[in-house]
């Protein structure tokens, strides 16, 4: 089987910023409390935009940066929770507004916070049975519409924005060996639909998910690295999905990661979910942190609960 390289990358983020300070004005809180428990100082709130303008920009940016053309694009995956539709699927609309051909499959995929490193394996899988070698995976949300604003414990935590990458799928790269897994539980984390009796906004256990997130993500990294044959000296940068600092902390600390190898915008942005990671991408070769031939861990865990892992070099 063919592997995939990312070759594009780009961003997208709503202007309206919302600070611990703001918050603080409408739960009883504070910006130390909120610093020393998430390490999150700022989140992007969608006020103008929406969540299809967030998925539309950073996918045409990403296009823009892999310098192709949407016609050579195989396969569009949206990793989201919060599309502005439940029908059409976000990925259904950028068909047509960024002209991808009519005859490859677009649509959206929901894993919550493991969304994107989902919908990359699938994406890998989609282009080993396409004679189009270029797919575009991106991860958006608009959490915003989904905060109850009026619980202190979950509305500190969440932020809007988009990341996309373009993936090259070709038989020089080997198949990604992603790990992937799914453990059934709505107690810890839960969205109800729109069927559901109460309203549909995010509740979540939050200690037993921080708990569940610094089990995981050791266990995602070893299984990555054994898979892959690699060691974690083999890794140039490890990106784990912004939820909460201290979570990516205790990692770090845990396995004797050097600290200049972990990124974390966590204190910009907050939890964007699906968004997280290919955001966290994007601003690293913005920064050029990574380029070409980096070789990027990334991990992934969230409401299902799901979790994720793989290691993906950069073209
Ligand atoms: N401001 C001030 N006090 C707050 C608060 C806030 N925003 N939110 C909760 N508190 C209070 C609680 O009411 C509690 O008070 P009590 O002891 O009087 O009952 C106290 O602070 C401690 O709350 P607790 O929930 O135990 O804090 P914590 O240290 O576990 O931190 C989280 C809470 C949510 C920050 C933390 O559990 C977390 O980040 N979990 C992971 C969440 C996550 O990653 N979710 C997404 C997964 S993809």
């Amino acid at each position: 089987m063919d592997g995939i390289k990312i070759v594009g990358l780009g961003k997208s983020v709503p202007q309206k910023i919302l600070t611990n300070d703001d918050l603080a004005q409408m739960v009883e809180t504070n910006d130390e409390w909120i610093v020393s428990r998430t390490g999150i100082r700022t989140r992007h709130i969608c006020e103008t935009e929406s969540h299809q303008d967030l998925c539309l920009h950073a996918a045409k940016v990403a296009i823009a940066d892999a310098g192709i053309e949407p016609g050579q694009i195989g396969a569009c995956i949206v990793a989201t929770v919060s599309a502005d539709n439940v029908c059409p699927a976000a990925a259904c609309l950028l068909q047509r507004d960024l002209g991808l051909p009519e005859d490859i499959p677009c649509f959206d995929l929901n894993a919550a916070c493991t969304g994107f490193l989902e919908a990359m394996h699938v994406m890998e899988c989609i282009l080993n049975a396409s004679a189009r070698k270029f797919g575009l995976v991106i991860g958006c949300e608009e959490l915003s519409h989904l905060v109850n604003w009026e619980d202190r414990s979950t509305c500190i935590l969440f932020g809007d924005g988009a990341g996309a990458a373009v993936v090259e799928s070709s038989s020089e790269y080997a198949f990604t060996d992603t790990v992937l897994g799914c453990r059934g539980d709505e107690a810890l984390l839960h969205i109800p639909g729109a069927g559901a009796a109460e309203p549909s906004v995010i509740s979540m256990e939050g200690t037993a998910v921080f708990r569940f997130a610094v089990e995981m993500i050791p266990k995602c990294i070893a299984q990555v690295l054994e898979k892959k044959q690699a060691t974690m000296e083999d890794v140039d940068c490890f990106v784990f999905h912004q939820a909460n600092a201290r979570i990516i902390d205790h990692v770090v600390h845990k396995l004797h990661i050097p600290p200049e190898k972990c990124f974390k915008n966590i204190q910009e942005y907050g939890n964007t979910s699906a968004a997280s990671i290919p955001l966290a991408l994007a601003e690293l070769k913005e920064l050029k942190k990574i380029g070409p031939g980096s070789k990027v861990l990334m991990v992934g865990f969230g409401g299902g609960m799901t979790w994720g892992g793989t290691m993906v070099e950069l073209a």
